[in-house]
């Protein structure tokens, strides 16, 4: 864990997807279809859309992350033998209404009460993202939602980072970014952000170009390490 003070911050950028909204929390809502494989669908659905989005952009084959999130449910589903049409469309519909962790609502509230710029940075299409937010009452606390969508290729690819340097007009090293995914942290921080990771689910670390300036166990501490 982390006291490190980040300053010279103008925004917090956050990664959507295991950072701010609790991707398992899908499948954890269809227990009762799902019984004892909810926990290995839901791991490897997660892992399958991963390695998608990692894969089609190496391929120059991208297409948007609500048809990946589909075909890695696909997979998920073929490994744990699950056939069940009405099942899957339940699992979509519920990924556009994944819970936020506890703590979001008041820490991007706290940010912004503190004069500090925020937004989504996603590998998310506007449409699961606006759904996201909207479910998550979150809007009114993020300046912008921004999504790879405009650069037609995933994180790690620099053009995701180099997007909300853009939109939000600042220096790379003026945005402190969060994400609870490692390879996404040290593709931040290679990119030049101020990064913190959120290591949620108390990972090791990965073994890549990019450090983190500090670690986190959830967001809760951010508003206080942040400043201009
Ligand atoms: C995202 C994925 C990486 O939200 O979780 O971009």
């Amino acid at each position: 864990m982390t006291d490190t003070k980040l300053d010279g911050i103008r925004a917090c950028v956050f990664d959507a997807y295991g950072t701010l909204f609790d991707v398992h929390s899908a499948a954890a809502a269809c227990r009762d279809d799902l019984g004892d494989k909810a926990d290995s669908l839901s791991a490897m659905w997660r892992q399958k859309q991963l390695e998608y989005t990692w894969l089609r952009s190496l391929m120059g084959a991208h297409v948007d992350f609500w048809q990946i999130t589909g075909d890695a449910l696909n997979y998920a589903m073929a490994t744990v033998k699950l056939e069940n049409a009405a099942l899957r469309e339940k699992l979509m519909a519920l990924y556009l209404a994944l819970k936020a962790y506890p703590e979001v609502p008041d820490v991007l509230r706290s940010l912004k009460g503190a004069g500090m710029r925020t937004a989504i940075l996603s590998n998310g299409s506007p449409m699961m993202l606006n759904a996201a937010v909207e479910s998550a009452g979150i809007g009114g606390s993020l300046d912008q939602v921004l999504s790879v969508e405009e650069v037609g290729v995933f994180k790690v690819s620099p053009k995701t980072y180099q997007l909300a340097v853009d939109k939000l007009g600042l220096q790379a090293s003026e945005i402190c970014f969060m994400s609870s995914n490692a390879w996404d942290a040290a593709g931040a921080a290679h990119f030049g952000f101020q990064v913190l990771w959120i290591n949620r689910f108390n990972q090791p670390r990965e073994y890549l170009p990019g450090e983190p300036k500090g670690v986190l166990s959830s967001l809760s501490p951010l508003p206080g390490l942040v400043s201009a």
